[in-house]
């Protein structure tokens, strides 16, 4: 039940992929372009830190599959491409290898062709504390995150349909594991309170997995023999709303949900995230081009990053949080209704030169 679950999710996925049409919210962010800004390439490092964890990228190849025969050759293609550059990678949902121990090869699979790298192991917030260990103990992983995916749930025919538990057993969990945790959606996104709950709970990241790439509720509604849901397409906030809306919220944030270039690595960044997370597009990239076109890809998206990043002036992520950045449409209206302060973050490297004469705004 769950290997043939996996495999849905896999096809309508890619399915999905092939469908999207080009835009999303990531469009209503934008540069303030200042033509002497710019530094030397040799000069930007892509590395990233958060929650004490160093990164060589600020890219990463998020939660997908695992627990079926297909889905274990896709870990084994993903894990080939984290492993020849470099970036940080996480498994679906471990809830298959729990229900039956004979899949675990589908997950293990990851930390056998990428021996070195930075693996995550995946959880639902119901698992229990030895659940989780024997998760992060399978895959040697570096971090856990545990998914919240109300909706997705709701959608999903065999779906739970029982959440007051997550938030303690989160909690449960984060004192009990001996790896960083980190909280994400599955692409509906977090709020700043929901973030701010997650930051009082102990986790160390949350991953605000917001909505305009894969979208759940239309991937379950496909499942349902009755289709009835289909009115909860497009449910959520953005991965850049969150990022406004969890500002200052006290704990590290990743970014992912409708990532689709560079550019958005970039826009996600600017926003205060630590890293930028791509699951439904990576995916298509290895089902269509196999693991040379998603090495390609890869490569290329963090060559082009770290030109955006000469040309912007950020020798290093986080300096992208000193660039002058505008926000527009839907996204603006929401940071009114939200008393989100946009005037500031459009202004800011103005501030930041007088301050600290440097390099990194207007010169
Ligand atoms: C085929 C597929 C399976 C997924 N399974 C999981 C999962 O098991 N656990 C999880 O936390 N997220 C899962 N996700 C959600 C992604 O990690 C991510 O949050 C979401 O797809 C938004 O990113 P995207 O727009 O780049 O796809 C899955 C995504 C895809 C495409």
């Amino acid at each position: 039940m769950i290997a043939e679950r996996k495999d849905d999710h896999v096809r309508f996925a890619a399915e999905q992929q092939r469908r999207l049409g080009g835009g999303n919210q990531f469009d209503e962010v934008s540069f303030v372009h200042h033509a002497l800004a710019g530094i030397d390439r040799a000069d930007v490092s892509l590395a990233t830190r958060f929650a004490g964890i160093d990164w060589p990228v600020p890219l990463y190849i998020n939660a997908m599959t695992g627990g079926s025969e297909r889905t274990g050759a896709i870990n084994r293609d993903l894990a080939i491409a984290a492993r020849e550059t470099g970036v940080p990678i996480a498994t679906g949902s471990m809830s298959a290898y729990f229900a039956d121990e004979s899949v675990a090869d589908t997950f293990r699979v990851m930390r056998r062709e990428n021996p070195d790298g930075f693996v995550m192991a995946n959880i639902n917030a119901n698992a229990s504390v030895e659940k989780a260990r024997r998760a992060v103990d399978l895959l040697r992983a570096d971090a856990l995150q545990i998914h919240l995916n109300v909706v997705q749930e709701t959608v999903m025919p065999e779906g739970d349909r029982s959440f007051s538990a997550w938030a303690p057993q989160i909690e449960k969990i984060v004192a009990a594991v001996d790896v960083p945790v980190i909280v994400k959606e599955v692409g509906f996104g977090l709020s700043g309170r929901t973030v701010a709950l997650l930051r009082d709970l102990g986790v160390s990241a949350a991953d605000v997995a917001g909505r305009g790439g894969t979208d759940f509720a239309r991937i379950e509604n496909d499942r349902r023999r009755d289709a009835d849901y289909g009115y909860l397409e497009g449910w959520g906030q953005s991965a850049p709303a969150c990022l406004l809306d969890a500002q200052g919220a006290g704990i590290p944030l990743l970014a992912s949900g409708g990532v689709r270039h560079p550019l958005d690595v970039a826009r996600a960044l600017v926003l205060g995230a630590a890293a930028a997370g791509v699951s439904g597009g990576f995916l298509r990239t290895v089902l269509d081009g196999g693991v040379s076109a998603l090495v390609t890809r890869i490569t290329t998206w963090l060559d082009h990053l770290a030109a955006l990043m000469t040309a912007l002036g950020a020798r290093t992520p986080s300096e992208l949080t000193r660039c002058d950045v505008l926000v527009h449409g839907d996204l603006r209206a929401f940071c009114a209704d939200r008393g989100i302060d946009t005037g500031r973050p459009a202004t800011r490297s103005i501030t930041y030169d007088i301050t600290h004469e440097t390099v990194g705004g207007i010169r």
